[in-house]
């Protein structure tokens, strides 16, 4: 097994370090599988003039699976779209089929009163977002900015999936409802969109044939709210990669930080990207400050999804847990009585708590 790590940007480096200083601890208790680094977003664009290199674009093609930091920055803001850092994920997830997007949103005991939302709102809430990734408005055609009559300038983008794209993920929801509590909301703004209509008919049709779950539908500005006022009503959500973008921050607060969100990629063999769902958070890189959780928790869905070892997974979610229950907390989890730490040592923390 050939794990492609690249870490990226901002804080990127520092919280694949500690997922990979998990990792190499339980290579050396006897998991098998090698990682090879790449360079990857706006360190690629510096070292490179690419911010997907196209020996970077190969090793995550050849890799089992691929760990990924986070990538952009002020610095690349002026950039045209195509040598900007965020075209690298974008255009790893669509040259390597990754739809399927997992995006778990569940609450530590220990982290119930970090969260903006009173602890009785969020206590025990574990939600699942699986988010189309390869299609939608992120990547339909045509797109650009143009001028009109007069020399009025216009931005557009087209919002578009076809009746496949929505089948293939609606599948994925299902599958992943029938796992859990078999409750599946569908999210989408069939009110208003010709995309969403098609979407809310699709996944409709596939339900036939998962009777065993429990099919609902709500438009994207209601569960919006219905995420902050009454969390715990959702099982799984399924919905395209706009507002599952969006979505997927909201969630991440309830538990507390975003600093705490893992996220799989899976295209259809079940090859996986694993990234922490945060971004390069320059204000706070270089500085030991961010929360390197996310990331080893996507080292942990790694194991799950990719190489099949659940047991293997399971043992660094706990030790994760135990990590937390023993009060080791970075900045952005912080609460009086608890252990302020730095990346470095939380990584640590995980390690001593593996054994
Ligand atoms: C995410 C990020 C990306 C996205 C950016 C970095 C392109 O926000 O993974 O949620 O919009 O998908
Ligand atoms: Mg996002």
């Amino acid at each position: 097994m050939k794990v492609a790590v690249l870490a990226g940007d901002g804080v990127g480096p520092e919280v694949i370090a500690e997922a990979v200083k998990v990792l190499a601890a339980l290579r050396r208790e006897g998991s098998a599988f090698e990682m090879e680094q790449a360079s990857v977003g706006g360190a690629a664009y510096d070292a490179a003039g690419d911010p997907l290199p196209g020996p970077t674009l190969e090793l995550a093609r050849a890799a089992d699976a691929i760990l990924f930091g986070a990538v952009g920055g002020p610095r690349y803001d002026a950039l045209p779209r195509e040598k900007r850092p965020e075209r690298a994920i974008l255009r790893l997830r669509k040259e390597l089929n990754l739809f399927a997007n997992l995006r778990p949103a569940s609450v530590f005991p220990e982290l119930a009163g970090a969260s903006t939302l009173k602890a009785e709102v969020v206590a025990g809430l574990d939600i699942l977002i699986v988010r189309e990734l390869t299609g939608d408005i992120y990547f339909g055609q045509p797109r650009g900015i143009r001028e009109l009559n007069g020399g009025v300038r216009e931005g557009f983008d087209t919002m578009r999936y076809t009746d496949e794209e929505i089948r293939r993920i609606a599948h994925a929801g299902f599958r992943a409802a029938l796992k859990r509590n078999r409750k599946l909301c569908s999210v989408d703004k069939a009110n208003v969109l010709e995309t969403s209509q098609l979407w809310r008919e699709v996944v409709s049709a596939v339900g036939k044939e998962y009777a065993a779950v429990e099919l609902t539908h709500m438009y994207v500005d209601s569960a919006a709210m219905q995420l902050l006022k009454n969390p715990r009503q959702f099982d799984v959500i399924v919905t395209g990669n706009m507002f599952g973008d969006i979505l997927s921050d909201e969630a991440s607060m309830l538990t507390g930080s975003i600093g705490m969100l893992p996220s799989a990629s899976l295209d259809e063999k079940g090859k996986g990207l694993y990234e922490p769902i945060h971004g390069s958070a320059p204000d706070i890189a270089g500085k030991n400050l961010a929360n390197p959780l996310a990331a080893i928790l996507s080292a942990a869905m790694m194991l799950r999804y990719s190489f099949d070892q659940d047991r293997v997974a399971a043992r660094v979610e706990v030790a994760v847990k135990k990590a937390l229950a023993q009060g080791y907390r970075t900045a952005d989890i912080f609460q009086q009585g608890t252990r302020k730490v730095g990346t470095r040592e939380m990584g640590d923390a995980v390690v001593a708590a593996l054994s």
